[in-house]
């Protein structure tokens, strides 16, 4: 990406999220991280943000078993489609009995580069069948357009596949019974970076239970090949969206995920 066409997806970020400037003088900064959106002045852009290099990357912890088709096809696109047929109608945790409608396997391009990991299913996803539908989802599709994609270009999966009552949070045995597909997935679709969307996703990926405050803002090894790059849930900055920094982290990060992408293999 160029400076300019990082500047401009910068710019365009932060005024889908609601900010109408930025300034250079600190306390204008200090005063942004309580403020409202609504009260943020127009000013000038720090440029000198972008766009940002990749970081030292931390070795994954752990091991995380796969489970899927016996065999590969060698296509990710039918790959998928395999795995999604094994899953079928899945009873393989108690989430099929507590009102979810359907499984809800992930989206996206077979052969993205980029992947997003989220945790669970809402209300709306169960309903549409698809990852990030409802409001959180409205929030990533911006973020995901802010670096010069679009939904299509990349790939979107949640660690757990059926939506937990009443958006509980998934309990260990409903993790361990699902996350292996989540493996496969990635597995199949080799992305070159992985964003994990909240400190679920990026427990259950890293399998550590590091606060999320101390793995964010780096980037972490994962499984031989992909980098992972945790973030803030959308969900959690919509309940926070008077907390400007947790944006300009989430930025941040993306500027992560965005140079790894674009540096040559
Ligand atoms: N939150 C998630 O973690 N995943 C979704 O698919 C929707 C909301």
């Amino acid at each position: 990406m160029t400076d300019r066409a990082a500047l401009e997806a910068h710019l365009k970020y932060y005024t889908e999220l609601g900010v109408n400037g930025v300034s250079r003088d600190p306390a204008w900064r200090e005063r942004q991280a309580s403020d409202p959106p609504e009260s943020v002045a127009t000013a000038t852009v720090e440029v000198s943000e972008l766009p940002a290099s990749t970081e030292a990357v931390a070795p994954m912890t752990g091991v995380a078993s796969v489970e899927g088709p016996a065999e590969s096809t060698g296509d990710p696109a039918a790959d998928l489609v395999a795995l999604r047929d094994y899953i079928g109608d899945c009873t393989r945790c108690k989430l099929h009995q507590q009102g979810r409608k359907q499984v809800v396997f992930g989206v996206g391009n077979p052969n993205a580069d980029l992947m997003f990991v989220g945790e669970a299913p809402g209300a709306d996803e169960d309903q549409q069948g698809e990852p990030f539908v409802g409001r959180a989802g409205q929030l990533l599709t911006k973020i995901i357009e802010a670096i010069g994609l679009n939904r299509s270009d990349v790939y979107i999966a949640n660690v757990i596949k059926c939506r937990p009552p009443a958006n509980r949070n998934p309990e260990p045995d409903e993790v361990a019974t699902c996350e292996p597909f989540l493996f496969r997935q990635i597995d199949t679709i080799r992305p070159k970076v992985i964003v994990a969307l909240g400190t679920f996703a990026a427990h259950a990926l890293l399998k550590i239970d590091t606060p999320i405050s101390r793995i964010r803002g780096r980037v972490h090894e994962f499984r031989g090949g992909a980098k992972l790059i945790p973030t803030f849930h959308p969900s959690f900055l919509l309940r926070n969206q008077q907390n400007r920094a947790m944006y300009r982290d989430v930025w941040e990060d993306m500027k992560k995920a965005r140079a790894i992408l674009d540096a040559p293999n």
